[in-house]
């Protein structure tokens, strides 16, 4: 990006982690920012708190469920309208839920998938259109160090729907530069960052069951101990994705020693055929 002035960004799962953090960093250069959540409360609370550090520049929030498209082309409509351009739009909303395969009930599955990525492939539809118009556009999409490992057990649908979200930034930007447009895809993969993932189980619809057998408890508090040990705090985050928008750079790999540890492992999988050993103590 060439300076900021007048440039705007939105922000989905804003309210919270890394969301506000970006919507954060954005205001810190000068850019206008709209953020969407499904939390209406964390929502209004989050924009009084952003606007205490906008300056002069404005700060709007949406209620947004990704999940449903027309509530992101709302989001992105309204950030349009009330600032004139789209220059980034972040893709971040994001879930957890997990336990044994057979035991993550089949609305389990289809609310992570339906976040995750749904949310994502929706936020990427409605903001292209938007972001081609400003000639220098950026769609941050958050994935995950478990998009590019199998990551933990008793995580899977996590694991599988950043896999799917990482394929889906992944072809969208060879797409892009195939076609000749002035818009650039940045995939964000980090692995532990201080937020409320650990409570995403908060945003689950009524009717989603959620899983509280032993394994699922075990792999949880792991991700919990690694949060709180390595958790990298979320403004740091922000501050590598806007470097990755000005150096026009794909991959924004807070934890780059892991992400190719990670890499490493499912090579060695595939070339030596040995599954690798669980990082869960105990399964
Ligand atoms: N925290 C980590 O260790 C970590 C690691 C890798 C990737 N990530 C990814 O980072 C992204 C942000 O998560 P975070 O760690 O800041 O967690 P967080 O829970 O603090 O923030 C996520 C936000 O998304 C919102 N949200 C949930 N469902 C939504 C929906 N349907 N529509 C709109 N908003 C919704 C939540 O209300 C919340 O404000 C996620 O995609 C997550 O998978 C997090």
């Amino acid at each position: 990006m060439d300076g900021t002035v007048d440039k705007a960004a939105v922000v989905t799962g804003g309210a919270s982690g890394i969301g506000f953090a970006l919507a954060r960093a954005f205001l810190a250069e000068g850019m206008n920012v709209a953020i969407g959540d499904i939390e209406a409360a964390a929502l209004d609370d989050a924009v009084a708190r952003l606007r205490q550090y906008a300056g002069d520049a404005e700060v709007i929030g949406v209620r947004t469920d990704v999940t449903r498209a027309e509530d992101v082309t709302g989001l992105c409509d309204a950030a349009e309208a009330a600032f004139g351009r789209l220059d980034v739009v972040c893709a971040n909303a994001g879930v957890e839920t997990g336990g044994r395969v057979l035991d993550v009930a089949d609305e389990a599955w289809r609310w992570v998938m339906d976040v995750n990525y749904f949310g994502t492939l929706n936020t990427v539809r409605a903001a292209l259109p938007l972001l081609e118009r400003s000639g220098d556009g950026h769609l941050v999409i958050t994935g995950s160090l478990a998009g590019f490992a199998s990551g933990t057990p008793f995580m899977t649908p996590y694991c599988a729907t950043k896999m799917a979200v990482h394929g889906l930034a992944e072809c969208l930007e060879i797409e892009l530069r195939t076609s000749g447009s002035d818009v650039h895809v940045h995939l964000l993969a980090p692995g532990p960052v201080r937020s409320r993932m650990i409570d995403a189980e908060r945003n689950a619809p009524a009717g989603v069951p959620i899983n509280e057998d032993a394994a699922r408890r075990a792999a949880m508090e792991e991700f919990r101990a690694r949060q709180s040990a390595e958790g990298l705090p979320a403004e740091h985050v922000a501050g590598l994705v806007l470097d990755a928008i000005r150096e026009q750079r794909f991959f924004v790999l807070p934890h780059p020693d892991r992400a190719v540890a990670a890499m490493r492992r499912r090579l060695e999988w595939m070339e030596t055929g040995r599954t690798p050993a669980s990082r869960v103590p105990g399964t």
